[in-house]
């Protein structure tokens, strides 16, 4: 059937997918409790979030197949079906399936008509349960269920969501906002916004890292998991730079120019994040360091 690498390559594949995915719709439900953008985008915001969980819940027959492909071993398609059973029945397979009914209830909240604060409590209802299902599998979830390693895995991927998912959704929607005052301070309400998120991030990060290597630096140094995670914090470092510009071209008076130079340097942001998320799926696809 698929190679090794073949195999690695569509898990990166599936989890990128959806980290991405989890991320745009955790940025345009930030988008609205922070108010980065103005409420005429609210259509727009609600069709990202509920295309974004479609999206999530398309992944997960695809991730059991890569799961079960890798624990069974088979050689065909055949092969494979009737072990999708046995590896729904362990840990990794059944996290799956919550997975994929809490994307498909955030697909449905967000895409079903209904009065804004029900439709937006109803979507944060299910991001949520989501988002802790997705801190349930993967490397986070060795330690076995209610540990600390998916405790930081939550922390991380609910903070990383809104800083990625804030920056890429804003990067494509705030450039389009007629007026510069607008576009400054709904720049403003972002950078606070990302600022708070980046905060946990740093501070979950280092906390998945120390949990990830078992306390043990020295040994996960020569890992392929090291390396990654190496690459990984240059580009977030990369990311923290551009954050700065932008900070400082928000304390500026709001004119076309620094508007125009708002957008850019969020466009470049926002292309960061994606492999920054992609690294990060990598990163959760390979043997654990510890
Ligand atoms: C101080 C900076 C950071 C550190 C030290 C860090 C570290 C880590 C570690 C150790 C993991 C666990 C990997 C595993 O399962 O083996 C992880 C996962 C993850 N990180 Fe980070 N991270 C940082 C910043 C970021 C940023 C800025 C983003 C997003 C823009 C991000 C997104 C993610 C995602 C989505 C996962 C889960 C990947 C998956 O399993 O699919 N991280 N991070």
């Amino acid at each position: 059937m698929l190679s090794e690498g073949q195999l690695l390559a569509l898990h990166v594949l599936a989890n990128g997918i959806a980290d991405v995915a989890f991320s745009l719709s955790l940025g345009a439900l930030a988008a609205f409790t922070w108010k980065t953008l103005p409420a005429v985008y609210d259509r727009k915001l609600f069709l990202l979030i509920g295309l974004a969980a479609l999206l999530m819940a398309a992944v997960q027959p695809v991730q059991l197949v890569v799961l079960t492909a890798g624990m069974t071993g088979a050689a065909s398609f055949a092969e494979l079906t009737p072990q999708f059973r046995d590896v729904l029945s362990t840990h990794a397979g059944w996290i799956l399936l919550p997975q994929a009914i809490a994307a498909v209830a955030t697909a449905a909240a967000a895409l079903i008509p209904s009065p804004r604060r029900l439709r937006f409590t109803l979507i944060a209802a299910s991001l949520f349960a989501l988002s802790l299902f997705r801190s349930a599998s993967g490397h986070a979830a060795s330690d076995g269920n209610y540990s600390l390693r998916e405790l930081a895995q939550w922390v991380h991927l609910a903070a990383t969501g809104v800083w990625a998912g804030g920056v890429m959704v804003s990067a494509r929607l705030l450039p389009s906002l007629r007026e510069t005052q607008l576009q400054h301070a709904n720049g403003e309400r972002l950078s606070l916004q990302s600022a708070t998120a980046i905060v946990f991030i740093v501070v979950s990060g280092i906390w998945n890292t120390w949990l990830g290597v078992d306390a043990d630096i020295q040994g996960a140094l020569h890992t392929r998991w090291a390396l990654l995670l190496g690459i990984k914090l240059l580009f977030v470092l990369a990311a923290l730079a551009l954050g700065a510009t932008n900070r400082r071209i928000l304390q500026q008076p709001p004119t076309d120019q620094t508007m125009h130079q708002l957008s850019s340097t969020l466009r470049m942001e926002a292309v960061l994040m994606l492999a920054i998320l992609l690294l990060s799926a990598w990163l959760g696809s390979v043997a654990p360091a510890a």
